[in-house]
């Protein structure tokens, strides 16, 4: 059809009459409508949607969920980046954000490979699955996250049993691991990995004496035994302790770290490694249905938190000893060691649950873990200030 023909009908069927009266009256009201929608709700419209409705920019100051330590001007520049990210399709290695990602964090952690994961439980598992075979036994520490809190996976997905040891703050020492190493005669299961976990959730976030993990590197690589470490807040182990990653983690056969947590990314967790541990682990992942596609934005989020996140992980912990410092104060807490950003504490008389109900009202979130144990946690979005009315609210409930 000609240019001229197709202008002409576009002309006609707005100029149609709408019930009964043409929709462009020049000499009337609706003229002014007309004109109205053009300069005012049509460029407001297409504002809207170039800035205003980009998923996950914060726009809103009165949003409920500043009240709830959210702290939007920091996300918004994290989500900016994601919504900025250079896709491709990952399944095919092919995702430029991600590649990027892998390689800053072999670089960090002075490895061959890396692969991001959604999860820290999937990091861990695909781990365990490379490094076992079925009816193999594992040593790890009886608070550890990967025997407690990832839902026997290791048995249901390797096929593999638990050799739990307990400790006090979560650290394994040699003189406990090699007695629980099986004999090597066949109607045993066969120990063939050693998981430790840095800086250790359920016994308060400490940080693994160095020594101790190398000396167990050591032995157990003497031994034929591989070795994985649980990070998921190695970053907050090297603020703590001013090491890098890549001091603390040496010589371990795999480690997981999350770039959400402490880092602040949303989503996503890494595995580094040599390249054929990551080579496997990258078809482990896709068994599990963690290959994904233009998964670029999510990548985007771990780039920017290792830039930008890690030296203030020293604010988190520091908060966490504003908290420490009230908890201490008061008479039915027993406070455990806080040396980084988790807080654990054990009340006399109030029940757990009480607690996270007042607090909760304050808008504070914590978590029960015990019927009188209790976590806090600081991480980005608690703020200094958040900090000491935190402290305040826990004076006020409990003292
Ligand atoms: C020590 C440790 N490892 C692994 C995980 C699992 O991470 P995700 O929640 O990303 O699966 C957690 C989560 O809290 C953790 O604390």
């Amino acid at each position: 059809m000609p240019v001229k023909t197709y202008v002409r009908l576009a002309v006609r069927v707005r100029l149609s009459p709408h019930r009964g009266k043409p929709l462009i009256d020049v000499s009337g009201k609706r003229y002014w409508y007309f004109l109205f929608s053009l300069l005012i709700i049509i460029p407001g419209t297409v504002y809207l949607i170039l800035f205003g409705l980009r998923p996950g920019i914060e726009f809103s100051s009165g949003s409920s969920l500043m009240l709830t330590f959210q702290n939007p001007p920091e996300q918004g520049v994290l989500r900016q980046a994601m919504a900025e990210a250079e896709v491709g399709d990952d399944v095919f290695g092919e995702d430029p954000t991600v590649n990027r990602l892998q390689a800053r964090a072999a670089e960090i952690f002075g490895r061959e490979a890396a692969l991001f994961v959604p999860s820290g439980v999937m990091g861990n598992q695909i781990a365990l699955r490379v490094h076992t075979q079925p009816g193999d036994e594992v040593i790890l520490e009886e608070a550890s996250h990967i025997f407690n809190s990832e839902m026997a996976m290791m048995a249901a997905f390797s096929g593999v049993i638990p050799r739990p040891i307990p400790s006090e703050r979560g650290w394994l020492r040699w003189e406990q691991i090699e007695p629980a190493i099986r004999p090597k005669v066949y109607y045993y299961a066969q120990t063939r990995l050693i998981c430790l976990e840095n800086t250790h959730n359920f016994k308060g976030g400490g940080v693994y004496p160095l020594e101790w993990a190398r000396e167990i590197i050591e032995k157990a690589h003497e031994r034929g035994l591989a070795v994985h470490l649980d990070g998921a807040r190695i970053f907050n182990a090297a603020v703590a302790t001013g090491r890098s990653v890549k001091e603390l983690t040496e010589g371990f056969d795999s480690v997981m770290f999350c770039l959400s947590k402490g880092l602040g990314a949303p989503v996503g967790s890494m595995l580094v490694g040599s390249s054929e541990f990551i080579e496997r682990a990258r078809r482990v992942r896709k068994m599990l249905g963690g290959g994904m596609r233009q998964v670029g934005i999510l990548a985007a989020a771990g780039l920017y938190a290792l830039e930008h996140h890690i030296e203030r992980l020293a604010e988190d912990h520091e908060n966490a000893q504003i908290l420490a410092k009230a908890l201490k104060e008061i008479p039915e807490v027993r406070l455990e060691p806080v040396e980084t950003n988790i807080v654990i504490f054990e009340l006399a008389k109030t029940s757990a649950e009480q607690l996270i109900v007042e607090l909760k009202k304050r808008g504070i979130l914590a978590l029960a873990i015990g019927p009188r144990r209790v976590r806090l946690v600081t991480h980005l979005d608690v703020s200094r200030a958040d900090a000491l009315s935190a402290a305040r609210a826990l004076r006020e409930v409990l003292g």
